[in-house]
C-alpha cells in the first residue's frame, strides 16, 4: 500500500514522499480502514513542520482525519465491514490505517466520504468553541479568517442560535457566500478599519467574544473590538505573527484571553458532551443544514500539487486527498 511520511521536520511538500509498504494487520480492539478521502487542514501542515502540538516521531505518516470503509477488525470488534467510518490517525495520507475501535465514528451510508472525511477536526471545534462560549442569541461573535471552514462552520450554527456573527475577510468575493451561510455582517479587513466598523455595528457596546485564528494585527484589533467583559479565544496563529495586547483596555475592560485546543477539549469533555456533538455534527452534514466545500480532489500521487494548493490564498474549501 501507499503512504505519505516524513523523516525530517520541514515544508511538507518537500520533506514528504510516497512509501510502499505492507497493509497492517488490525490487532485486538482495532479495525482496518480502507482510507478514501482525507482534507489538507492548517493543523496537518503544522505537524509536518514541527510547530504543531504533537510532535512527530521520526520517521511519522502525515495528516490527522479521513473517511473510508471497515475492510477488517480485530479480535472482540463488532462493527460490520464496508461500514462507513470517520477516523482520526497520524498518517491519515495513507491508503489504509489501524485505529481503536472506539475512536471510529460511524457515518450514514447516504454521506459522501468527501464530507465525512471533514467530519471531526473543524465540526468538532466550532461546536465546542461555540458550546464553551455560552453565547446565546443577539450576542454578537467576532470571528477573524471568516472564510475559513472552521469559521464557516460556526457562522452555520451561530446562525441557528440566533448569535450575530460577524466576519473578517481578505477578499470581497467571500463576502456574499459567507452572508448566504448566515453570517451577520462580514468586513473585508483590508478596506476597512474593524474596530471602527465592529464598534458602529454593535452600537458602542463591542462584541461578546472573538474567536481567532489569526494572530498579529487582526488579532491586535479584535482585543479593541471587545464588549466589557468579552473574550478573546485563541485557537490558530494563520498570520505566523505574535498579537498585542494594550494592558489598559485588558484591565479597565475586564477582558479574557484564553486558548482553545480540540485535543485537551476532547480529553477534558464528558463522554456525553463528545457523544452530544458528533451525533449533532453528523445529523447536520448529513441533513445539509450544515455545508462544508472542498474545493479540489488530488490523487495520493499529487500530493505536492495539493499541499502547494491548499498553501495558497484564495481558496473557495477545502483540498482533499482521494485515496
Ligand atoms: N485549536 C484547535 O483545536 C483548532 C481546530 C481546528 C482548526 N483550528 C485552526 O483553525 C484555523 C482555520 O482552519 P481551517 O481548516 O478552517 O482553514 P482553511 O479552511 O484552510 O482556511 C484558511 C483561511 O484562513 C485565511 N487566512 C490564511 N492566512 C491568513 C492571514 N494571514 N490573515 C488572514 N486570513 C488568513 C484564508 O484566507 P484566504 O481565503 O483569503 O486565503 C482562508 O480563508 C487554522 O488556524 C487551524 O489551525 C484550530
Amino acid at each position: 500500500m501507499k503512504k505519505l511520511i516524513f523523516n525530517q521536520v520541514g515544508k511538507p511538500e518537500n520533506v514528504l514522499s510516497i512509501e510502499e509498504t505492507t497493509i497492517p494487520q488490525p490487532q485486538a480492539g482495532d479495525v482496518l480502514v480502507r482510507v478514501k478521502a482525507s482534507p489538507i487542514n492548517p493543523s496537518d501542515v503544522a505537524f509536518v513542520e514541527g510547530g504543531y502540538g504533537i510532535r512527530p516521531q521520526l520517521p511519522s505518516g502525515a495528516g490527522f482525519e479521513g473517511a473510508g470503509i471497515i475492510e477488517a477488525v480485530g479480535e472482540g470488534v463488532n462493527l460490520p465491514l464496508g461500514a462507513k467510518v470517520s477516523f482520526t490517525s497520524i498518517g491519515a495520507w495513507s491508503e489504509y490505517v489501524t485505529v481503536p475501535a472506539k475512536s471510529l465514528m460511524l457515518l450514514p451510508d447516504t454521506m459522501p466520504l468527501e464530507i465525512g472525511a471533514q467530519v471531526f477536526v473543524n465540526p468538532i471545534t466550532a461546536w465546542a468553541m461555540l458550546y464553551e462560549s455560552g453565547l446565546r442569541k443577539d450576542d454578537y461573535l467576532l470571528l477573524t479568517a471568516g472564510g475559513s471552514t472552521f469559521a464557516q462552520l460556526v457562522v452555520q450554527m451561530a446562525a441557528k442560535k440566533g448569535v450575530k456573527t460577524i466576519c473578517t475577510v481578505r477578499r470581497n468575493d467571500q463576502i456574499q457566500q459567507l452572508r448566504e451561510l448566515g453570517a451577520w455582517e462580514v468586513i473585508n479587513t483590508e478596506e476597512v478599519n474593524l474596530a471602527k466598523k465592529v464598534r458602529e455595528l454593535t452600537e458602542k457596546k463591542g462584541v461578546n467574544y472573538c474567536f481567532d485564528a489569526v494572530g498579529g494585527e487582526i488579532a491586535s484589533q479584535a482585543i479593541q473590538c471587545l464588549a466589557y467583559k468579552g473574550t478573546l479565544l485563541v485557537y490558530g496563529m494563520l498570520s505566523l505573527k505574535e498579537m498585542q495586547v494594550h494592558n489598559g483596555l485588558m484591565i479597565f475592560k475586564n477582558l479574557s484571553v484564553r486558548g482553545f485546543w480540540l485535543t485537551t477539549w476532547l480529553q477534558e469533555a464528558s463522554k456525553e458532551v463528545r457523544k452530544e456533538a458528533t451525533n449533532d455534527i453528523i445529523s447536520m452534514l448529513n441533513q445539509g443544514e450544515l455545508k462544508v466545500k472542498v474545493d479540489k480532489t488530488y490523487e495520493l500521487d499529487q500530493f505536492k500539487e495539493a499541499l502547494l494548493h491548499a498553501q495558497g490564498e484564495g481558496r473557495t474549501g477545502k483540498i482533499l486527498l482521494k485515496i
